[in-house]
């Protein structure tokens, strides 16, 4: 089997290189081709701000899964960027769907939370109606229809919160913040759940293989760790475990104080309610996916 994959550098796409690798012959692209090489392909195209480059890639190496991590996702600069954000997130995905249409390949996609308007406190269905607030959201919800559109094999997984222990996130920005200030105000009215991009990459290949062989188990599914918190609880586990992995670490911090999101106007609306029901994925995978906690302590540890 050939997996193509777009995104390799990002959180995501460098647990996926890991969690790939097994399922067969992997070609690994970021924006500037192939770090390790194209091989016998000739030169790759691994930029999706470049179509018709994505297209001819696709078709010289004529894989069976293409699974795409790349994204816009710097979601306040996306405000700014609305034509940048369309490309990368809805047409380069539409161009990636067509082609492995072509090919009959599956092909495996990305999304968020964001498509959401996150109203009401119940966690959201993958068929509930969409609202985003934001030109990221907005951009991503394109996405998802092109992608439906033009390719009946697909995964799209919706995730939110996304941390790994390679590159920056809240977590390693609330520890450092944690050890320079004695108090930090998080915002404590939006509720989600952190989700580690090494758990998306296991569940990704475990699906992968599960509808290459059951054709009917491919569509759109919720993809978050377990539980629910907000940041404001996410940095104050994040401070507390950390102190305890590594009491070597000075956490000046004893105060968390709870702030409200309008105490930090962003040029992006962010929804309050980006729960996510996960029992379509858990059900159709016989997957059980684990309290967030636990990947962040995991990541911590490996961090510290
Ligand atoms: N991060 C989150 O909290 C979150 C939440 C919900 C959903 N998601 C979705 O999950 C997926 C993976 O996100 P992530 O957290 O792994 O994001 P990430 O770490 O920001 O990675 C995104 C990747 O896209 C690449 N990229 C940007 N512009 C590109 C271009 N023109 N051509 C090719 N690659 C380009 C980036 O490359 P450079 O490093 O070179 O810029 C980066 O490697 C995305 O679909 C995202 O929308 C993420």
């Amino acid at each position: 089997m050939r997996v193509l994959l777009f995104g390799a550098g990002g959180q995501v796409g460098w647990e996926l290189q890991r969690s790939l690798a097994p399922l067969g012959e992997l070609m690994a692209l970021d924006r500037h081709g192939s770090p390790s090489g194209s091989g016998a392909y000739g030169n790759l195209c691994g930029d999706l701000t470049y179509l018709s480059g994505l297209a001819e890639t696709v078709q010289k190496v004529r894989p069976d899964v293409i699974v795409n991590a790349a994204a816009h996702t710097a979601v306040d600069k996306a405000e700014s960027e609305g034509e940048l954000a369309h490309t990368l997130n809805a047409l380069a995905p539409g161009v990636l769907a067509q082609e492995a249409a072509k090919l009959g390949a599956l092909l495996v996609h990305y999304s968020t939370d964001y498509v959401f308007d996150g109203s009401g406190t119940q966690p959201w269905r993958e068929d509930d109606a969409t609202g985003p607030l934001s030109v990221y959201g907005q951009t991503k919800l394109d996405g998802e229809r092109l992608v439906q559109a033009a390719c009946p094999r697909h995964l799209i997984f919706r995730t939110s919160w996304v941390y790994a222990a390679r590159g920056g996130n809240f977590a390693k920005t609330m520890l450092r913040l944690g050890q320079e200030r004695e108090r930090l105000s998080v915002i404590d009215d939006q509720f989600g759940a952190p989700t580690g991009a090494d758990l998306l990459a296991d569940v990704t290949a475990h699906a992968i293989r599960q509808v290459l062989l059951r054709a009917q188990d491919a569509g759109l599914y919720h993809l978050v760790a377990s539980g629910e918190t907000t940041w404001n609880g996410y940095a104050k586990y994040v401070l507390r475990q950390s102190q305890s992995i590594s009491p070597a670490i000075n956490i000046k911090a004893k105060e968390v104080a709870a702030v409200a999101t309008s105490a930090f106007p962003t040029p992006a609306r962010r929804p309050h309610n980006s729960r996510l029901d996960t029992t379509r994925l858990q059900a159709t995978f016989g997957l059980k996916l684990p309290d967030w906690r636990l990947g962040v302590t995991r990541m911590l540890t490996e961090i510290l």
